[in-house]
């Protein structure tokens, strides 16, 4: 186990009374809001007209910004930190998934530094200051309602970049697993695939001695093996919505990265893809987290990806060789995503090689040279498991 300082201050309410506790939490930042929200579907299920009539308790001024699309952009998030400034804003609410948390999460920054907002992300500039965030969850997926990171894509170069720092921590995060239950299952399945990624990159590491860790993931992706069905055939399953949507949550608030170094090269390439193709961030973990596992497991993969074939999906010791467990397990996770509606090839998602080099060159340099740390990729790595995924 490496050396570690862990600190995680978000508040989280998490259950069927969560929302009860908007007001206290207005009361505890201020009443002056900036509401974000994504296209629609908070209104369709209602969860709009309680947030605006809990607010209006508080007797809060509200802006609103909607309209935020998933693999969010970084037009709006000027135009939130606009509305900040003139309206002396005092707290920054999030009511829908990882896009629109992200969103709020780079105008709670912007807003507090003089500069431009992009500068934060390419780390030319820095800002000491945020405004505070406070996050109504509607999809388990990004896990942003708990984690560090804010991912925006500029849409002149199409180049989507990811920014971590504490400052991207919410005040406060509201998960009531009732409101995920009108998810369509697509949006379903690319959430439990974001969440088992997010565990599944801190998994890979060739940090030794973290049995804890690696037991606690262990647990955690079978729990989502579990409850993925459940929610499939009954959607409005309560006890396996709230699993999925707690286990997301803590899939990626940096608890389960103590004492180890994440691989996240897998997260890297898919970013490129949903740059350009603008797919859904789950649907391209699930077609490139597979052909990644491939590409690394002759090339000193096979242990650790044994042990998760062995202990995460039961693969037997007759399969034989280390290298063949490890097969196994590569095919069993994919199994499970087709057997959520997902598909694992790039030409199922009409998309071919011709971009290949440009994404695994900036996929590469915005890594500063070396993509990933289970395995240290160069381009040339990274053009190869693109070819695996097509
Ligand atoms: O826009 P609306 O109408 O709200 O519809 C959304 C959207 O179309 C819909 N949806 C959300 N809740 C719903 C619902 N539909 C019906 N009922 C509900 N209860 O779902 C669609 C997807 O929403 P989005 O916010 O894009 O999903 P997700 O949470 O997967 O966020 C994806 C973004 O997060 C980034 C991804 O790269 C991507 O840009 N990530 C952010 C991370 C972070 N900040 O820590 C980490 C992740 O690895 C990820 O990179
Ligand atoms: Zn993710």
């Amino acid at each position: 186990m490496i050396d570690f300082t862990f600190q995680n201050p978000t508040r989280i309410h998490f259950g069927k009374t969560a929302l009860s506790h908007l007001g206290e939490e207005v009361r505890r930042y201020g009443n002056r809001i900036l509401l974000v929200y994504g296209g629609g579907s908070i209104k369709r299920i209602g969860l709009y007209d309680e947030v605006m009539a809990l607010l209006k308790q508080e007797n809060a001024q509200v802006w609103e910004l909607g309209g935020i699309q998933p693999n969010p952009r970084l037009s709006p998030v000027r135009r939130g930190i606009e509305l900040c400034r003139q309206n002396q804003v005092q707290l920054v609410l999030a009511v829908g998934g990882g896009s629109v948390i992200d969103t709020a999460k780079a105008i709670a920054n912007g807003a507090c530094y003089d500069g431009d907002v992009w500068d934060l992300f390419t780390g030319k500039g820095s800002n000491t200051e945020v405004l505070p965030l406070g996050t109504i969850v509607t999809i388990p997926a990004a896990g942003s309602e708990m984690s560090n990171s804010s991912v925006i894509t500029r849409e002149e170069d199409q180049c989507k970049c990811g920014r971590n720092t504490p400052l991207n921590f919410p005040a406060f995060s509201i998960l009531n697993p009732e409101y995920t239950c009108s998810l369509p299952p697509y949006q379903t399945a690319c959430g439990i695939v974001d969440i088992m990624a997010h565990m599944m990159e801190r998994y890979f590491t060739q940090v030794e001695n973290v049995e804890l860790t690696d037991r606690m993931i262990e647990g955690a992706l079978r729990t989502m093996l579990n409850n993925a069905p459940i929610v499939f055939e009954k959607p409005d399953d309560y006890d396996a919505r709230a699993e999925i949507m707690w286990t997301g949550c803590l899939a990626h608030n940096t608890l389960l990265q103590t004492g180890r170094v994440g691989d996240w090269a897998s997260h890297k390439m898919e970013h490129e893809l949903s740059a350009l193709y603008d797919i859904a961030h789950g649907a391209g973990l699930a077609i490139v987290f597979p052909a990644w596992m491939k590409y690394v497991l002759p090339r000193g993969g096979a242990k650790k990806l044994a042990q998760f074939a062995r202990r995460v999906f039961e693969v037997p010791e007759a399969f034989g060789s280390e290298e063949a467990i490890a097969a196994e397990g590569i095919a069993r996770l994919e199994a499970f995503y087709h057997s959520i509606g997902l598909t694992t090839t790039l030409h199922e998602n009409s998309i071919g090689d011709q971009d290949f080099d440009r994404m695994a060159q900036r996929a590469v340099a915005l890594a500063g040279g070396n993509l990933g740390f289970f395995l240290r990729l160069k381009a040339e790595d990274v053009k190869a498991i693109y070819q695996l995924a097509l």
